[in-house]
C-alpha cells in the first residue's frame, strides 16, 4: 500500500504545485515577457533589459551602450525605430530587434524615464596595453565576450585624449566639423533628444559614432574619431535635472517567475530563448 500511497502523495503535491504556478507565472510584478503589454517598464528593464544594460544601467561589455542617464526623448526615439527597424545594424538586429519588437508607446516611456533618472554612466578606465593598436581593437567585429572590451583609460593616453577633448569642445573649422558640444553639451550630456555621450563605452561610441554621425565623421581621421571616444569615456558628465527617486532594487527584484514566457539572451551561444531558464541551459551546453 505504501507505494501507491508515496506517488498519489507526490501526484497532489504536483497538481498543486501546478495549480500555484499557474497564478505565478502570470506575475506582471516579474515577468520577463517582453511581448505582454500589462508589464511595466520598470519590470521590463530589471528582467529583461539589465542581462545586457546591467540592473543600474552601467553595462559591463563595451558592446552593450550603458543608458545609466541617457536622455528620456532619445531612449524614446530609439526604441521607436528598432521596434519600426529603421535602425538595423548588425549589432541592433542581433540583440535589440527581440526586445524592442513588442514595446507599447507607455512601456518606451517608463523604460525611458527609469534610465534618465540612474546616476549617469561612470567614466571608464582605458587599458594602456589597447592604445598602441587601437585601430585593430576597434576593427574587430565582435569583441570578446566574456572578458568584453572594456577599455581602461591610463596616462599614455594623455595626448590622445587632449586631442579629442579639442576636437570635443571646438571642432575642425577648417574641416567644416562643427564642435561636438554644440550638440551633445559642453559636459557631454547632451539634451533631450541628443544623446549623452560622456562615460559611455569607448568601443560603442567609436562603433556608433560613424553610423549616428556619418556626415560629421566623414571629415574626420580614424586616429581623430579614436581620440574623440577616448576622451568622452573617460569622462562622467552630470547628472539630468529633472531626477525622481527611484524604488530600491533588491536582489529579489530581477528573479523571475514567468516560466511559460521566459526569454532571455544566452552568452553562450550567442541566441535567445524563450522557456524555461533550466530550458535555455539546457540547449546552451548541447550547442557548445
Ligand atoms: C542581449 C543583449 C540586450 C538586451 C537584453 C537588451 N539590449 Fe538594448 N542594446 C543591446 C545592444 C548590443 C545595443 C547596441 C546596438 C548597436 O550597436 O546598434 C543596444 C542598444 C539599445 C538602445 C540604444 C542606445 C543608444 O545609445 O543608442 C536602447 C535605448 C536599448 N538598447 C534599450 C533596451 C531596452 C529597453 C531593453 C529591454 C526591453 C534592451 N535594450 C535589452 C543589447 C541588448
Ligand atoms: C548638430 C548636432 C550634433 C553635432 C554637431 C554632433 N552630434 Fe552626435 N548626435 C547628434 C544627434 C541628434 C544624435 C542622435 C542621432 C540619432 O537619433 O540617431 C547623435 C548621436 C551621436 C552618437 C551616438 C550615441 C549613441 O548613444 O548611440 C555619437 C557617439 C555621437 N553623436 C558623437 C558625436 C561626436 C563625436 C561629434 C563631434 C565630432 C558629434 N556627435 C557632433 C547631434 C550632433
Amino acid at each position: 500500500m505504501k507505494f501507491i500511497k508515496l506517488p498519489m502523495k507526490f501526484f497532489l503535491f504536483g497538481i498543486g504545485l501546478l495549480s500555484l504556478c499557474l497564478l505565478g507565472c502570470v506575475n506582471n510584478e516579474r515577468s520577463r515577457n517582453w511581448a505582454n503589454p500589462n508589464v511595466s517598464g520598470e519590470v521590463l528593464v530589471q528582467q529583461v533589459c539589465s542581462t545586457c544594460h546591467g540592473i543600474d544601467g552601467q553595462s559591463q561589455n563595451g558592446m552593450f551602450p550603458k543608458l545609466a542617464g541617457q536622455n528620456k526623448d532619445y531612449i524614446v526615439g530609439q526604441l521607436e525605430v528598432i521596434k519600426g527597424r529603421e535602425r538595423d545594424s548588425a549589432h541592433t538586429k542581433q540583440f535589440m530587434w527581440g526586445p524592442g519588437r513588442y514595446l507599447t508607446p507607455k512601456q518606451m516611456d517608463e523604460i525611458a524615464v527609469y534610465f534618465a533618472n540612474m546616476p549617469p554612466m561612470k567614466a571608464n578606465n582605458v587599458d594602456p596595453s589597447i592604445i598602441s593598436d587601437l585601430t585593430s581593437y576597434f576593427s574587430k567585429p565582435d569583441p570578446n565576450f566574456a572578458s568584453g572590451p572594456t577599455y581602461k583609460v591610463s596616462a599614455a593616453d594623455a595626448a590622445l585624449i587632449a586631442e579629442g577633448k579639442e576636437i570635443y569642445q571646438k571642432g575642425i573649422p577648417s574641416k567644416e566639423v562643427k564642435a561636438c558640444a554644440s550638440c551633445h553639451g559642453e559636459l557631454g550630456q547632451g539634451d533631450s533628444p541628443i544623446p549623452r555621450v560622456a562615460g559611455q563605452h569607448v568601443y560603442y561610441l567609436n562603433y556608433r559614432a560613424r553610423i549616428a554621425m556619418t556626415k560629421i565623421m566623414a571629415n574626420l581621421s580614424d586616429s581623430q574619431i579614436n581620440s574623440i571616444s577616448l576622451y568622452l569615456a573617460s569622462i562622467q558628465g552630470p547628472p539630468n535635472e529633472e531626477k525622481a527617486t527611484l524604488d530600491p532594487v533588491t536582489k529579489d527584484s530581477f528573479a523571475g517567475e514567468d516560466k511559460e514566457n521566459d526569454c532571455h539572451y544566452s552568452v553562450w551561444t550567442y541566441g535567445w530563448y524563450c522557456g524555461s531558464w533550466m530550458d535555455a541551459f539546457v540547449k546552451s551546453l548541447k550547442n557548445q
